[in-house]
């Protein structure tokens, strides 16, 4: 079952929508972020980081599998994509080390299994060179939430037309 789905139209719109997504962020919140090479993940991680008040630029970190940047809340970026074995995460210990901050994960489809079960799947698709289709699938009341909040175009704006 999915979720609310926004559209990009440009780099700068993905980072706008992290954004608010950082802003609406709470400790202990997970998101996995699934999308081609080049779709915009860490984009949209930088307006996370951006949402979260972190001064320092979020790097792309193929090389690293985690990173901490500091803000209102501390982000905890994991990219898996270089992940040998999906057991590798589990050492990393992912969610009990990002518990007081938020953590985002590009590349979750290399160790789905040893990710936090709750959590906001955000599915990137290309749809042109410039555009992008991001798709918030919650798992979990909390995610839940989060995605309805995305869903609605102003800051305590109105429902969603149709639910
Ligand atoms: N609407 C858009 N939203 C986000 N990025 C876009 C958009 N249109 C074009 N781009 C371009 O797509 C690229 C996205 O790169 P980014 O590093 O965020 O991807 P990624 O999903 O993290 O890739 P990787 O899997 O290699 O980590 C950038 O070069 C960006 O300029
Ligand atoms: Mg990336």
């Amino acid at each position: 079952m999915d979720g609310p789905v926004l559209p990009s139209r440009s780099p700068a719109e993905t980072r706008r929508i992290g954004a608010r997504l950082g802003r609406l962020l709470e400790p202990g919140d997970v998101l996995l972020l699934q999308g081609e090479l080049g779709s915009g993940k860490t984009m949209l991680t930088q307006g996370i980081g951006q949402g979260l008040a972190v001064e320092e630029p979020v790097k792309s970190s193929s090389y690293v599998l985690l990173n901490e940047y500091h803000g209102r809340l501390t982000l905890y970026h994991a990219d898996l994509y270089r992940l040998e074995e999906p057991a590798q995460v589990a050492e990393l210990a992912l969610e009990e080390v990002a518990e007081p901050g938020v953590l985002a994960v590009e590349w979750p489809e290399r160790a789905w299994e040893e990710l936090p079960p709750e959590h906001l799947l955000v599915r990137i698709e290309e749809a042109g060179l410039r555009e992008r289709r991001l798709t918030f699938v919650p798992r979990g009341e909390r995610y839940e939430q989060l995605a309805q909040r995305m869903a609605a175009r102003r800051r305590g704006g109105r429902k969603a037309a149709d639910g």
